[in-house]
């Protein structure tokens, strides 16, 4: 055991305790602790440095995100760069609570491709009694796994990622601007660049909730949300209530009251139609 050792140990102990609220054993003698402390600092970046991301280092991860493993090795994940400023812009001005979509030096969009399976069918004259929703649950799990890769391999280097489902919210016009084929669909978007500031850990619900022993454990939902409201409320407090003119202004205000309130609206309820008619068989 070494003093570097125990420092990693150390450290990845205190970014998990922020994160969880919960010391964890940690073995110095591991190998990869510093990767490990790595993947538990993850943080997502909205503000950039004017500091270029050159094309084929963007390439260069590309390769790397999609080193990740696929389903069955279908291979069902696509990667665009959006280099095209009209494009990038048009998307941007249809998101406008989110300028890092413009000011991002890189944007890409993570595509899930049920596509390419049924025509390898038909070229290789088969049948393909695959059509239903598990094309595309399974492109979508892809693409989810390359764009978690494309953030771990961001951040090795030093680059700070924002994914961007809002772009789910106008599928069809990202769809044609980036000309998508038939049974394909936008995942999500990327913003890629040098993060101006080291940004800050979100804490996440309690392992007690989320990590299960042999079998799911309900457990007490309501006290354990309740416990987590008031641990990230200390650490990281919400800036601003969502939609007080609906809601009103409640004197403590946690993530379950500000994700009951983001969800208390429709939401890319249109998103199932694009989806069929993009070609994709949801049965
Ligand atoms: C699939 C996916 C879509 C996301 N979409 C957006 C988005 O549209 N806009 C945005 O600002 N952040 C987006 N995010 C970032 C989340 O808001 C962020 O991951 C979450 O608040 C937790 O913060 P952290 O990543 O810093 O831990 C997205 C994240 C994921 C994984």
């Amino acid at each position: 055991m070494t003093m570097a050792n125990d420092a990693a140990a150390k450290t990845l102990q205190d970014v998990l305790a922020e994160r969880f609220g919960e010391r964890l054993t940690v073995d110095p003698d591991l190998p990869g602790l510093a990767e490990l402390a790595a993947i538990a600092a993850h943080r997502s970046h909205r503000r950039y440095l004017a500091r270029p991301v050159p094309p084929d280092l963007v390439r260069l991860l590309c390769a790397c995100a999609l080193s990740a493993p696929s389903k069955s090795d279908l291979q069902q994940s696509d990667i665009v760069m959006v280099a095209d400023v009209a494009v990038r812009k048009t998307i941007a001005a249809a998101i406008p609570d989110m300028p890092w979509i413009e000011a991002a030096p890189a944007f890409l969009v993570f595509v899930a491709n049920g596509r390419r399976l049924p025509l390898i069918a038909e070229m290789r004259n088969k049948p393909f009694p695959n059509d239903h929703l598990d094309l595309f649950f399974n492109a979508v799990a892809d693409s989810a796994i390359v764009l978690a890769t494309f953030l771990r391999a961001a951040a090795a280097i030093g680059l700070g990622c924002c994914p961007i489902s809002a772009i789910r919210d106008h599928a069809a016009m990202v769809g044609k601007l980036l000309h998508l084929p038939e049974r394909t669909v936008p995942v999500a978007g990327l913003c890629v660049g040098w993060p101006v500031e080291p940004g800050h850990i979100t804490p996440r619900l309690g392992l007690g909730t989320t990590v299960h022993q042999d079998r799911y454990e309900v457990g007490d939902l309501a006290g354990e949300i309740d416990a987590y409201d008031k641990r990230r409320a200390a650490l990281r407090p919400y800036a601003r209530q969502r939609n007080p003119e609906r809601w009103g202004t409640a004197t403590s205000y946690g993530w379950s009251e500000d994700k009951a309130r983001q969800y208390a609206e429709p939401l890319r309820a249109d998103f199932g139609t694009f989806v069929r008619a993009q070609g994709f068989r949801l049965d």
